[in-house]
């Protein structure tokens, strides 16, 4: 298929339209990239500028969210990691390095341990392998039944303090209020269906030391939904990965500190494009 080029593309995948940003040379390396719940792919544009002229960086809606179509499925994360590899089928992508966050970490975990030779590193951020405690299933059935009865916004005013670091609350007004805008705009049929993906998903930790590619663990100093306890447990499971914990961010750390956040995967980036080529030149990670 002849790659378009650009931002808020449509695809057709699984039943639905998928809408997404590909940019970057033809024959770079594939960074492929997975937003949080409930976000859309416009959470990863620093990312995405700071990388495009180097590789080819790519990020889609995930069904339901941003401008991507929600179809008839029920939602859930083996779907949505169908989706995923429906969608690199489609634009024929092999071998890409995925990056996903929270979510999107969910969903990027469970398409490793099916499909692991469709990847060529990942970089998991702000998640966790585990499954729900029941405590947390029951909250997101409390969430389920406030969203029903007080609507979407009540929802996101409820869940901003959680998702950043307290001095990001004070000193990232402007991307908070980006990001409240994105979540505001999700439906609450589409809130109310990852909530209930997220309760049901199955645990990943038992896949980890199958992982055979390389791995960056990246999770913000004061992440409170994945803490960086999480993270460990992930790093210490996986084969030669390397865990980087982000200061000044909580649990949207390549928004709270994006500097640091974009150093540290360009850094692991190269380390893993030298390796690829064959180079000796050795990084410290
Ligand atoms: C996310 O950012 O994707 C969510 O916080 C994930 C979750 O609630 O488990």
């Amino acid at each position: 298929m002849k790659r378009c080029i650009g931002k808020n593309l449509t695809l057709a995948v699984n039943n639905i339209l998928v809408n997404y940003n590909d940019e970057g040379p033809d024959n770079a390396e594939v960074i492929l990239f997975l937003h949080g719940f409930p976000f859309n792919k416009s959470m990863w544009d620093m990312q995405m500028e700071n990388l495009k002229e180097d590789y080819r960086v790519i990020a889609y809606d995930i069904r339901g969210h941003g401008s991507t179509e929600a179809g008839n499925d029920d939602f859930s994360i083996d779907i949505f990691a169908n989706d995923l590899i429906g969608f690199m089928d489609k634009l024929e992508l092999k071998k890409v390095i995925l990056c996903g966050l929270s979510m999107g970490g969910y969903i990027a975990l469970n398409a490793i341990a099916r499909y692991a030779h469709s990847f060529g590193a990942l970089v998991l951020c702000d998640t966790q392998c585990t499954a729900d405690l029941p405590e947390v299933k029951e909250k997101r059935k409390k969430a389920i039944e406030g969203i029903l009865k007080d609507g979407v916004e009540k929802y996101v005013e409820d869940s901003i303090p959680n998702l950043f670091a307290s001095e990001s609350l004070e000193a990232k007004k402007q991307e908070i209020d980006a990001i409240r805008e994105i979540m505001k705009k999700t439906s609450a049929q589409t809130l109310c269906a990852t909530l209930q993906a997220l309760a049901e998903r199955n645990e990943t930790c038992s896949k980890l030391s199958a992982i055979e590619v390389p791995v960056l663990v990246i999770v913000g100093k004061e992440d409170k939904i994945t803490p960086p306890a999480a993270s460990r447990q992930m790093q210490e499971r996986i084969q030669g990965a390397h865990l980087s914990i982000i200061a000044h961010a909580g649990h949207l750390t390549n928004i709270e500190n994006p500097n640091e956040f974009n150093t540290q995967l360009k850094q692991f980036l190269h380390h893993f494009t030298q390796e690829a080529s064959g180079s000796n030149v050795s990084v410290n990670l």
